[in-house]
């Protein structure tokens, strides 16, 4: 061997040591990672406007990263039937297109929410039967409309107030707690396929809002009616995450009355700009969550409410907070992702 190919080979062979586990990170992506980790799917939401932007479109149709979508708003209550008898679909279609075109899994999300309902409905002053017809009308229409589109349907969203007990909407003070069921009974006669999923947020330990919500699925079962899952939406703070041990047992009580759990909205913010230390902390949050997910079997997949800080929900709600993704701005990746894919690599 002469000097320079011996350089050459000890070049290469140092090139290949650093390359190896870089190429083999990118080339298998969060889903595949899940996926291989015993999980149904890592997702990711999306919406409508952001769909015209290319570079972020080139991430989000890659199945590799995201096996699953949610649509963040264009298939809620005031999109879709925003005056009485009046549906529109379309924003709702591209993105259920969009999941076929990818071959995706579709959370649809949601159908009935006390947030982002038309005025004609939560100011409508109907009366219990006029609403329970209204209710039952919105979701046999949508539902059908998507029949054999919706991996899982987040039937109700947010029925509980943030310390517990039922939010006082429209359909609660009208109806009664039977909102609920009534609510699960029109989804599951409109596409029995579709996995139903009650959805909420500050569920992922144990609470009064918690065992609220272990009530309203053994409501659901109690009228005789399918539920098949809970979704816990996990929008954390950095630092202020749900501990492993006690998300587990949260989901333990779910799985213990025979239902499934999917984290259906993960992000963890932090005040911004952010911080080294607080990125890093971030990271370890995430990977805190994924490792409560894996370490049950009833817990099924992981969605984060979109990927990147660019289209996050959280600055415009909680000034001064934000970079709660694993992608930044810029749609590169941040050690939050390095560090979810290393709990779902280590499983
Ligand atoms: O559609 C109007 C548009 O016509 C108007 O020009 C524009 C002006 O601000 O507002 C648009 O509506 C916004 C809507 O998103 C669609 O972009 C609303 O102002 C805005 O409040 C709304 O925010 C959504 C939020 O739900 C509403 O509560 C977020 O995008 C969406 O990510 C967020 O998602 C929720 C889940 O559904 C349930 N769990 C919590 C989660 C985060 O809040």
């Amino acid at each position: 061997m002469t000097l320079l190919s011996a350089a050459l080979t000890s070049l290469l062979a140092a090139s290949a040591v650093q390359a190896g586990p870089i190429s083999r990170r990118a080339a298998a992506g969060l889903n595949a990672a899940a996926q291989a980790a015993g999980l149904e799917f890592f997702g990711s939401a999306t919406d409508n406007p952001e769909l015209t932007d290319s570079s972020y479109m080139t991430i989000l149709n890659n199945s590799d990263q995201f096996g699953q979508i949610t649509p963040g708003n264009s298939m809620k209550w005031d999109t879709i039937e925003p005056s009485r008898g009046t549906f529109s679909f379309t924003k709702g279609d591209a993105i259920a297109d969009l999941a076929d075109q990818n071959n995706q899994k579709l959370r649809c999300h949601n159908l009935v929410w006390y947030n982002q309902l038309p005025s004609w409905v939560s100011s409508g002053g109907f009366d219990n039967a006029t609403l329970v017809e209204i209710l039952q009308n919105h979701i046999t229409k949508e539902v059908t409309h998507y029949k054999g589109r919706c991996y899982h349907w987040d039937v109700v969203n947010e029925a509980l107030e943030d310390g517990g007990g039922y939010r006082d909407n429209v359909f609660y003070k009208t109806i009664g707690e039977a909102y609920i069921p009534i609510a699960f009974a029109a989804a599951a006669a409109a596409d029995p396929d579709a996995k139903l999923y009650y959805n909420d947020y500050s569920i992922e330990w144990s609470s009064t809002k918690h065992q609220d919500a272990v009530n309203i699925v053994k409501l659901v079962q109690s009228y005789g009616v399918k539920i098949d899952g809970v979704g816990m939406q996990a929008h954390f703070t950095v630092g202020q995450t749900v501990t492993q041990d006690a998300m587990e047992s949260a989901i333990q009580d779910f799985a213990d009355l025979g239902v499934e759990v999917a984290i259906t909205e993960l992000d963890i913010r932090t005040t911004t700009p952010a911080t080294y230390d607080a990125l890093t902390q971030q990271s370890t949050d995430y990977q805190t969550v994924v490792n409560a997910c894996l370490a049950k079997s009833a817990c099924i997949g992981i969605t984060i409410w979109d990927y990147t800080d660019k289209y996050s929900w959280v600055p415009k709600t909680f000034s001064g907070y934000g970079a709660a993704l694993p992608w930044d701005d810029n749609l590169q990746t941040k050690a939050a992702y390095d560090g979810i894919l290393s709990a779902l690599g280590s499983a």
